[in-house]
């Protein structure tokens, strides 16, 4: 483009701008935000290292530790939950590292493909989308490993609904492993279902505010335990957005190394503060009922679930689209005409699941009112059950 080409740019026409239309927001994150919180980010713009930004954080600091359950501080950033495992890979490990990454789907995937960006040797284990990781199977293969820093995995697979035992696969890892990392990406379960960073020896964990957290998406927020930093004063990779270090200085006097997102942290105060309102173990049951529900539902229309009952996550549904039903036409349907929006499938599984996001804030008859209008326009599209 020459010079006199940039300087010729016209105003652009764009198409004007619209109202979100009042919808039932059903896919596995963003998640709905209650207005109460919506409202709340309308409040007027601080200085973010003046003192009313470092009492939110003295407020959502401890907070977060509580739903992590750990001690360790909990360090935020303005990021998505990708963020979370490229920070906890940049953080920990050295080029040449060997890792391990246990995947069970999408995401887990995407933890190996940072890491390999990042040049660490990566070892996968690797289990078919709908099944969870089996601690078995786990063990015998790590036993086969030469030596790892790492152990990797998801806890909540978003894009397979699929929920790993971690309790049981990191007790495993650290009898094997001791002194091994390990590193869980939390980002569609923490808040929502237990997990226990410090009870259960874990090293790094991380989560998305748009995922169980009723805020917009925008934070990523992520611990790391004494072992973990340890392993960050040697580790070798680059960083500078991400350097925990940074970040930790920062955190003791209520600031971020950058710009914060403030807004979001008016909604994550509030958020929290009416999660703390609620109770950790009512969330958790909240949570319990409601993938009991989804599940029910979906098994009384005569359709099979993804995932395998025994971990079927408690946050997102995976649906097997019955033969002769067109997802895609069916999901916009339900958009268009019915205002309910569900998720699609990922990669091999686009056009043959559906997933039903219940996390984060929703009530009991947001869930009625989606499976009803998936069973009406399942039977247009000719399914009987
Ligand atoms: C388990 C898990 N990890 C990582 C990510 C990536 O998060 P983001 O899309 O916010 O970067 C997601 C997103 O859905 C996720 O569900």
């Amino acid at each position: 483009m020459t010079i006199q080409e940039r300087k010729s740019i016209p105003i652009p026409q764009v198409e004007a701008r619209v109202p979100i239309p009042q919808q039932n927001l059903r896919i596995p994150g963003p998640t709905t935000v209650p207005p109460v919180i919506l409202a709340e980010m309308a409040r007027p713009m601080i200085n973010h290292r003046g003192p009313e930004f470092a009492a939110i954080m003295r407020r959502v600091t401890p907070r977060l530790q509580y739903f992590f359950q750990t001690a360790s501080p909990v360090l935020t950033y303005p990021a998505s939950g990708t963020g979370g495992q490229e920070s906890a890979i940049a953080n920990l490990f050295s080029a040449g590292d060997h890792i391990v990454v246990i995947t069970i789907g999408s995401f887990g995937n995407r933890l190996a493909k940072i890491a390999e960006t990042y040049g660490l040797q990566v070892s996968r284990i690797e289990f078919p989308w709908g099944q969870a990781a089996d601690p078995d199977i786990v063990e015998a293969r790590l036993k086969t490993f030469k030596p790892y820093s790492g152990v990797l995995m998801t806890h909540n697979e978003t894009s397979t609904g699929v929920m790993n035992d971690v309790q049981t696969l990191a007790a495993l890892v650290r009898r094997l492993a001791p002194d091994t990392l390990i590193v869980v990406d939390a980002v569609s379960s923490l808040g929502c279902v237990p997990m226990e960073m410090d009870p259960w020896d874990v090293d790094v964990v991380f989560t998305g505010s748009q995922k169980g957290w009723m805020t917009p998406p925008g934070l990523m927020m992520i611990a790391a335990s004494p072992r973990a930093w340890e392993a960050s004063k040697a580790a070798r990779l680059p960083r500078f957005y991400f350097d925990w270090a940074s970040s930790r200085k920062k955190l003791e006097l209520g600031q971020h190394p950058t710009t914060p997102p403030i807004s979001i942290f008016y909604a994550l105060d509030l958020a929290l503060e009416m999660m703390l309102a609620e109770g950790r173990e009512a969330i958790f049951a909240r949570h319990q009922r409601i993938g009991d529900y989804v599940r029910l539902r979906a098994k009384a229309m005569g359709l099979q679930l993804l995932a395998d009952h025994a971990y079927a996550s408690n946050t997102v549904t995976a649906v097997m689209t019955p033969e002769g039903v067109d997802t895609k036409a069916m999901l916009k349907k339900l958009r268009e005409q019915d205002r309910i929006v569900l998720g699609g499938g990922q990669e091999h599984l686009d056009g043959k699941i559906f997933r039903v996001g219940h996390l984060g804030f929703f009530q009991h008859a947001e869930l009625v009112e989606a499976m009803d209008a998936v069973e009406k326009r399942l039977h247009e599209f000719g399914f009987k059950g």
